[in-house]
């Protein structure tokens, strides 16, 4: 079954009206005291949301008290403080301008031994069921259909785990590493599993680069090689696009 799609004029409208949407589940948490569990996603498409998000809270009081999140993934290895690691862009970008608590927000440790890796993945998925899952997971795409760093091949019952990254992510990174040959190999992602247990999803794309993948994933078959297209059998999911994004739909 195809999955809803709505299109906005630009990917500015677009995020507003994201944000708008989960400043709505939050606060409709907030009133019945309870947590408002999101699943985060890093990349270029959600930063237009994330800084709408900061808007709405220094200009309309929008408290992150009780928002808990998780990111979907980290490149490993990782220092936290590097330029490119997903915490800095995270903690830049939304969790240092609102006022979420430290200990509320969770992203895939990239400092990890080896031999630590399991455990710590079994365990950061504890912590989402523990919480009864996510409430309202964001997503983007890669070109190549990826969703988080679950990469073509990914099964669909794939839980969270280290990851061998394809060429053309690498390619598509190597422009913040300063080269390829800079570029992480591998990452750690939360695996599609969990994605699939939102109890909503929202996937972002924006651009022409993108409208081949989402025609694909929107349309065509269900299949491992376009992670992505697995989102068509989640009863509660929606891809909100620009007109380019959607131009092949
Ligand atoms: C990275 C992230 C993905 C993201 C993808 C697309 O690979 N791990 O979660 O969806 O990039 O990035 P962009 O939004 O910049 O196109």
């Amino acid at each position: 079954e195809n999955i809803d799609t709505v299109v906005f004029e630009n990917s500015t409208e677009a995020s507003k009206a994201v944000a708008k949407q989960i400043a709505a589940l939050i606060k409709s948490k907030q009133e019945n005291n309870e947590s408002c569990v999101l699943g985060l996603a890093t990349g270029s498409s959600p930063k237009g949301l994330y800084a709408e998000l900061v808007r709405l809270h220094k200009e309309e009081g929008l408290s992150f008290k009780n928002v808990i999140t998780f990111n979907l993934d980290e490149y490993y290895p990782m220092e936290p403080d590097s330029v490119n690691s997903y915490v800095r862009f995270m903690k830049e970008l939304l969790m240092d301008q609102v006022d979420i608590l430290p200990e509320n927000y969770h992203i895939p440790d990239g400092l990890l031994t080896k031999e630590e890796i399991a455990d710590y993945c079994a365990d950061y998925e504890a912590k989402i069921e523990a919480l009864g899952g996510i409430d309202l997971q964001v997503l983007g795409i890669g070109a190549n259909g990826h969703i988080g760093f679950n990469e073509s091949g990914s099964l669909q019952n794939s839980k969270t785990r280290l990851v061998a990254l394809d060429h053309i992510t690498r390619v598509a990174a190597s422009k913040d590493f300063f080269g390829l040959n800079n570029t992480p190999r591998t990452a750690i992602t939360l695996g599609v599993k969990k994605i699939m247990e939102a109890k909503q999803v929202i996937l972002l794309a924006w651009g022409e680069g993108k409208a081949d993948v989402v025609r694909k994933s929107v349309e065509g078959e269900v299949t491992n090689r376009i992670p992505a297209s697995f989102l068509q059998e989640h009863s509660n999911v929606v891809f909100v696009l620009d007109k380019e994004a959607s131009s092949k739909l």
